[in-house]
């Protein structure tokens, strides 16, 4: 089932998103929504507060990628109570965009590597070390879990450029293709 995605303004992207426990209600249906909703939406990824709910639950797909990155081939993954334990490496810039803030594009700065822990689907405990492409949409993702949004890094000059989009956002006009939840 498609879900709608909530859009900049809503108060659940601003929450702390709660841990759960294994006997989630349905938590098989709601990953599978999670994927059926990201992947109709063409995004890469989707963290559960992006669907409403306050949990710390996040999917990635990174199959969509493996053109350019062949190590991504097939790789769609959720992640469950994750946490980024620490930081390392560089600091790269890299153009991020978030399907709850449509038509919105910046770079963001991020360090390269990071430490973290989550369950798989299968409730399987992982402690590992990250880097990459796919520790930055980690931290995209695990972000939206602390109520971080990716233009809270922005310096102010670059959030006062997209304040008129972020303000037509908060007057319900989300421009995209796929279900959106406005605040209006
Ligand atoms: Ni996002």
């Amino acid at each position: 089932m498609i879900l709608p995605i909530y859009v900049y303004g809503q108060p659940v992207l601003r929450m702390e998103a709660e841990d759960i426990t294994p006997d989630y209600p349905n938590l098989k249906e709601l990953l599978t929504n999670m994927y059926e909703t990201m992947e109709r939406a063409d995004g890469i990824g989707l963290a559960a507060p992006q669907v409403g709910l306050p949990i710390r639950v996040v999917v990635v797909n990174l199959d969509v990628m493996s053109d350019d990155m062949p190590e991504f081939k097939g790789y769609r993954r959720a992640f469950i109570n994750p946490y980024i334990l620490e930081t390392a490496g560089e600091m790269v810039s890299m153009e991020e965009g978030c399907l709850s803030l449509p038509g919105v594009h910046e770079s963001v700065k991020r360090p390269d590597k990071i430490h973290v822990t989550y369950l798989d689907e299968e409730m399987n405990k992982h402690d590992e070390w990250v880097e990459g492409f796919l520790a930055r949409v980690m931290q995209h993702e695990f972000d939206h879990l602390g109520g971080t949004m990716f233009i809270d890094h922005l310096s102010s000059l670059r959030k006062q450029m997209i304040k008129g989009k972020l303000n037509n956002m908060l007057k319900g006009k989300a421009r995209c293709s796929y279900k959106v939840k406005t605040l209006k």
